[in-house]
């Protein structure tokens, strides 16, 4: 049997039942697919849910502020991913009529949505003979194939397509690029793989040529920048002062409070800076640890502090501490809040 028609069995026997295999509705497709990029399933599960409840159609998406979509992603991160699905979701309310693409070609053009989603969008909801490529799918077929070729390199991505392209069931492509994610996540692990009890133990080239741990091969090094995050709570009574990201950087559109971003952990440069900006205030630091917190290409190091002051400037937007909870925050600085102010609700 080839290797498609074994993957097709073992996914009828093994296959994992999820909310969104269930619908052909490109809508719930595209988000479900959206919500799970960099996202593990069960982390994925509870805001597919949330969603598709307070959303139920892509007219809802659509006309619901972007607040309160930022306020739903709040905890998945990568909040760019919410922003293009709120963008997309207005543009084809408006301009296509609430009519979702229905081929690759048309469905990759969209904001927010490249080669992966489209194939997952147009196999899954049209069944168009297109594969999904993602980490699990390199890995099976770099393993199965014996593939060498460094996957952290860009045009790479065009020989793992060809090649899937050219495996996939024209006639069960949905249930294809289902089976190849599921083989990968269940049995084609990462780490300790699951080769003895594999379906293609007699075939896979790096088990029997024992590379199973060296392939699929990825040579890129990513950089983490490091960055020190300073936050003020700049305090009146039960009010404080917070602030809307707007700059093109990590966390675009989330609320924080006022920020001094410093070159290094030099407590003492930030307090001279400080003590010259709040002369008359008692400025505490209420950090006893730094918080670190890893995005995937920066390190950062958050401390915040706080300084009772007497009048806030008529510039500044400021909350009710009992309000904060109607605004979206990066998790982190979310956690915090809710811890310092002792806050119950999310
Ligand atoms: N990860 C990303 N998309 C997925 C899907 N449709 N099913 C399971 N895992 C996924």
């Amino acid at each position: 049997m080839n290797f498609t028609n074994q993957l097709l069995n073992w996914y009828k026997k093994h296959k994992r039942s999820l909310p969104w295999r269930t619908t052909v509705n490109p809508y719930y497709i595209w988000l479900s697919e959206i919500i799970l990029q960099q996202t593990r399933i069960e982390q994925g599960l509870p805001y597919y849910e949330a969603f598709t409840t307070k959303f139920p159609t892509l007219k809802d998406l659509a006309t619901a502020d972007e607040d309160a979509v930022l306020k739903l992603w709040q905890g998945l991160g990568y909040y760019s991913r919410a922003r293009n699905l709120h963008f997309t979701a207005q543009y084809i309310y408006k301009e296509l009529n609430s009519v979702f693409p229905k081929s690759y070609a048309e469905i990759i053009k969209l904001k927010g949505i490249g080669p992966y989603t489209a194939a997952a969008i147009a196999s899954f909801a049209y069944k168009e003979p297109i594969a999904v490529v993602d980490g699990n799918v390199f890995r099976v077929l770099a393993r199965f194939f014996g593939i060498h070729d460094d996957i952290a390199v860009t045009k790479t991505r065009t020989i793992f397509q060809n090649l899937a392209n050219e495996l996939i069931s024209t006639k069960h492509p949905d249930l294809f690029n289902h089976a190849i994610m599921d083989f990968g996540a269940t049995v084609c692990l990462p780490a300790n793989p699951k080769c003895n009890s594999c379906i293609f133990n007699e075939n896979c080239f790096a088990f029997l040529k024992n590379e199973v741990a060296q392939l699929p091969v990825k040579n890129k090094k990513i950089s983490v920048k490091n960055r020190y995050l300073n936050y003020l709570i700049l305090r009146k009574n039960n009010e404080i002062v917070i602030q809307q990201r707007t700059e093109k950087d990590i966390w675009q559109q989330l609320f924080e409070l006022p920020l001094f971003e410093t070159s290094s952990d030099n407590e003492e440069e930030l307090f001279i800076h400080l003590s010259n900006l709040y002369p008359n205030n008692n400025i505490k630091k209420v950090t006893a640890n730094t918080i670190k917190h890893k995005l995937s290409h920066q390190q950062l190091h958050i401390n915040f502090y706080e300084i009772n002051i007497s009048e806030f400037t008529s510039n500044q937007q400021t909350s009710a501490i009992n309000d904060l909870h109607t605004y979206a925050y990066p998790i982190v600085i979310w956690n915090f809040l809710k811890d310092f102010f002792t806050l119950e609700k999310n």
